[in-house]
């Protein structure tokens, strides 16, 4: 490719991505805000706060739950006062689902020890509880000084299996919620405020990559015609 091939090839693809980039900020604006950048903000800081004078002259541990609890949790160290360790941990999701399958699978486990530690598990939102109540089943037999549970979101009236949530920053109706790390099919999760993704969002979806292929697809390489062409 000569240079100035190149250089239009650069602007094309430039201008291409800038056109993806706009519709994907449309659509992000179009949906319904439901608690914005500085309400977050303020309560995250009240939920630092009151850690910081709960576990005074203790270092505890900070266990995210990816992905979701990522941005909430770098937030929220930043507004403790006092030393805190970070670790994760990782659990099946639903994929690209928006309801709980109900079962459960570790696919990421602590790197450290938590026997005699002050664990505070930090989860972006509870819904069924299901999640939140094997982790806690799977880190108490560990031994742990103290366990408690802070969540930015708090879906009450979806529970299935009770949980006691110690610190909540915001109880919220039944609605499938996005952004500040929270996702629909691992998008959204950028975005700095809560949004809603209704029924309608989740149909207009076309780039939804949740749907199983059906028996009788042909994928690329494998045989019939068209085989090996790549088309997508
Ligand atoms: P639970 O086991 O049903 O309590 O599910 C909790 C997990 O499901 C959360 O950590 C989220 O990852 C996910 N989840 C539940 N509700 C929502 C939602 O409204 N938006 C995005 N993720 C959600
Ligand atoms: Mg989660």
């Amino acid at each position: 490719m000569g240079p100035l091939v190149a250089v239009r090839f650069a602007e094309g693809y430039h201008s291409a991505q800038a056109t993806e980039l706009h519709f994907l900020r449309q659509r992000e604006a179009s949906l319904e805000i439901l608690i914005d950048e500085a309400t977050l903000a303020k309560r995250v800081a009240e939920l630092g706060e009151e850690l910081s004078r709960d576990y005074l002259g203790r270092t505890p541990i900070l266990v995210g739950i990816l992905k979701g609890s990522a941005i909430f949790l770098s937030d929220l160290i930043r507004k403790i006062s006092i030393d805190c360790e970070i670790d994760f941990i990782s659990i099946s999701s639903y994929g690209n689902r928006t309801k709980s399958s109900g079962s459960v699978q570790l696919l990421k486990d602590l790197d450290r020890d938590i026997y005699d530690r002050d664990v505070i598990v930090v989860e972006d939102i509870v819904d069924s509880g299901n999640s939140l109540s094997y982790i806690k089943k799977s880190l108490l037999a560990r031994g742990p000084h103290s366990f408690s549970i802070v969540a930015l979101l708090d879906k009450k009236e979806r529970r299935e299996t009770p949980v006691y949530v110690d610190y909540i920053g915001f109880e919220i109706e039944d609605r499938f919620v996005v952004g500040y790390g929270l996702d629909y099919a691992e998008r959204y999760r950028g975005l700095p405020h809560i949004a809603v993704l209704d029924d309608e969002d989740l149909a207009d979806d076309v780039t939804d990559v949740g749907t199983p292929p059906s028996e009788d697809v042909t994928f690329p390489g494998e045989f019939g015609e068209g085989a090996g062409s790549r088309e997508s």
